[in-house]
C-alpha cells in the first residue's frame, strides 16, 4: 500500500519548542484579540472571566489533549486519524465536519484579517488617526461595506497564508511561528504597558479584575463556553492536524496545558492593552465587535504617540490571525494531500484559492449583497452561525466521546501520555466522558435556539 513510504515522507516538526509555537499560533489569534475583548466588554467584564477560566480548565484542555493524542498517535490528517484508530466505523464523519468547518471558518477569517490588515496601512499612512473620533464608526462601516477594497485586502491576507502553508510545516509553518510569535509577545507588552500606566487606567483594571457575579447572565456562560472553542482551535481537527506532525518524545498533556495557558494568558493581556486604554478616555467597553476598529482608533488619537501605538497594534492583530489561518488551511491540505495524493503545493494552492472565493460573499453580505439572507442572518454571519455554533461544537463533542468511549480507557490513557493511577488521568477520562459533553449539548442546544 505505500504505506511504509508514505509515513517516512510525512513531514515532523523539527524541534519541540516549534511545535509549541505553531500550536500557540494557531490558538493565539483573532480570537484572543479581536472577539474576547468584546465579548468580554458585552458580558460585564471580571465575572465573565472567570465563568471562561473555567471553561477552558474543564473542556478547553481535556479536548486539546485528546486531539493531539489522536494525531500523533496515527501520524495521519483529522479524517485519516479516526478510520485509522476505528476502521469500518463512521467516526471518521468527525474529521469531516472539522474539514468543512476549517473550509467555513477560514472563508470569513481571511476577510476580517483583511481588515487589519488595511487599518495597518492606514494606521501607518496616518488616515486612520485623521478620522474624527465621532465619524469612526462611519469611517469602519463605509469601508467593510464598500465592494472591492476589503476584498483586495481578503485576497491579500489569503496569498500570504497560502504561500507560508506551501513551503511545509518545517520551512513554512514552523519557521514563520518561530519568528512572529515572540514578536508578538513583545508588541503586545508594550501595548500593556502603555495602556496600564496611562492617567485612569484604574477604572478598566478592575472592570478586568473585580467580578460583580450578580451581572452575569446565562446567555453569557454559553458566550464564554463556545468561545473557549474557538480559542483553543478545537473542534475543527486543526489540534488533531499539528499534533500529527508531533515526534515521539513530546509530553503531550504538559503541551496541552502549556498552549492553553499560553492562549489564556494572550487573551488577558489583551483585555489589559484595551480596557485600562478604553476607560481612561471614557470610551465605551461594551460596543460589540466594532471595539477594535472603532472604539480602539478613537483612543489612539487621544493618546500621546498614539499613531506609533496604534500601527503596533494593528500589526500585531494582523500578525496573530496570519498564524491562525496558517492552521486552518492547514487540515484541508493535509486530508487533500493523503486522500487524493495531491503533492502539497498542488492541495495549498486549490483549497485556498476556493476558500477565497468563498469569502467574497461574505465580504458583500456586508455591504452590496446585505439584503441576500439566510435564515434571517447575512451571509457572513450565517457562515460564522454554522460554523462557531454548531460544527465546532460538534467536532468537539465528537472527539471528547471518541477518546472518552468509544477508543477503550487504556489505549486512550496510552495514547494520551497519562497513567490511569494517576489523578490526572482519571479527570481527563472524567472530564471526556461527562464533563465535556454534557456542557458542549448545552451550548449547543442553546445555540439551535431549543433551550
Ligand atoms: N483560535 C483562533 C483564534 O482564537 O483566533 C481561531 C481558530 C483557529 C479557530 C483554528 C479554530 C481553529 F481550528
Amino acid at each position: 500500500m505505500g504505506q511504509g513510504l508514505e509515513q517516512q515522507s510525512r513531514e515532523q516538526w523539527k524541534t519541540r519548542s516549534g511545535f509549541m509555537l505553531a500550536a500557540m499560533g494557531s490558538a493565539i489569534g483573532l480570537g484572543n484579540i479581536w472577539k474576547f475583548p468584546y465579548i468580554t466588554g458585552e458580558n460585564g467584564g471580571a465575572a465573565f472571566i472567570i465563568v471562561y477560566l473555567i471553561c477552558i480548565a474543564l473542556i478547553g484542555i481535556p479536548i486539546m489533549l485528546a486531539e493531539f493524542a489522536v494525531g500523533r498517535n496515527t501520524q495521519k490528517d483529522a479524517v485519516g486519524s479516526f478510520r485509522e484508530l476505528t476502521p469500518g466505523k463512521p467516526w471518521f464523519i468527525t474529521g469531516i465536519f472539522g474539514v468543512a468547518a476549517a473550509f467555513f471558518i477560514l472563508s470569513f477569517y481571511g476577510v476580517v484579517a483583511g481588515w487589519a490588515l488595511s487599518y495597518t496601512t492606514k494606521a501607518m499612512s496616518g488616515d486612520l488617526l485623521a478620522v474624527p473620533a465621532d465619524q469612526m464608526a462611519d469611517h469602519f462601516v463605509g469601508f467593510i461595506s464598500t465592494a472591492l477594497s476589503p476584498i483586495l485586502w481578503q485576497l491579500l491576507f489569503m496569498a500570504i497564508v497560502i504561500i507560508v502553508v506551501v513551503k511545509g510545516i518545517k520551512q513554512g509553518i514552523e519557521k514563520w511561528n518561530k519568528i512572529l510569535m515572540p514578536t508578538l509577545g513583545v508588541l503586545l507588552l508594550i501595548l500593556v504597558i502603555r495602556s496600564v500606566t496611562l492617567p485612569g487606567a484604574g477604572e478598566g483594571i478592575s472592570f478586568l479584575f473585580s467580578p460583580d457575579f450578580s451581572s452575569l447572565t446565562a446567555s453569557a456562560i454559553l458566550v464564554a463556553l463556545g468561545h473557549a472553542f474557538f480559542s483553543l482551535s478545537l473542534g475543527m481537527g486543526t489540534m488533531i492536524t499539528y499534533g500529527s506532525y508531533v515526534p515521539k518524545d513530546v509530553k503531550l498533556p504538559t503541551a496541552a496545558v502549556g498552549i492553553s495557558l499560553a492562549d489564556t494568558g494572550f487573551a488577558l493581556l489583551a483585555g489589559l492593552a484595551i480596557f485600562p486604554a478604553v476607560f481612561a478616555f471614557g470610551m465605551n467597553p461594551g460596543d460589540g465587535p466594532g471595539l477594535i476598529f472603532i472604539t480602539l482608533p478613537a483612543v489612539f488619537e487621544m493618546m500621546p504617540f498614539g499613531q506609533f501605538f496604534s500601527v503596533l497594534f494593528f500589526l500585531l492583530i494582523s500578525m496573530a490571525a496570519l498564524t491562525s489561518a496558517i492552521s486552518i488551511l492547514e487540515v484541508p491540505v493535509a486530508y487533500f494531500m493523503r486522500k487524493f495524493e495531491w503533492s502539497r503545493k498542488k492541495a495549498t494552492w486549490i483549497l485556498g484559492i476556493i476558500i477565497t472565493l468563498f469569502g467574497i460573499p461574505s465580504s458583500l453580505s456586508l455591504g452590496a449583497w446585505s439584503g441576500f439572507t439566510i435564515g434571517g442572518l447575512g451571509f457572513f454571519d450565517a457562515v460564522d452561525y454554522l460554523a462557531s455554533n454548531i460544527l465546532l461544537p460538534l467536532g468537539g463533542l465528537l472527539t471528547a466521546l471518541f477518546v472518552g468511549w468509544a477508543l477503550g480507557k487504556k489505549k486512550s490513557l496510552e495514547i494520551g501520555g497519562l497513567s490511569e493511577a494517576s489523578i490526572w488521568g482519571k479527570l481527563w477520562i472524567l472530564g471526556l466522558r461527562f464533563v465535556a459533553p454534557v456542557l458542549i449539548i448545552i451550548v449547543m442546544l442553546n445555540a439551535l435556539k431549543l433551550i
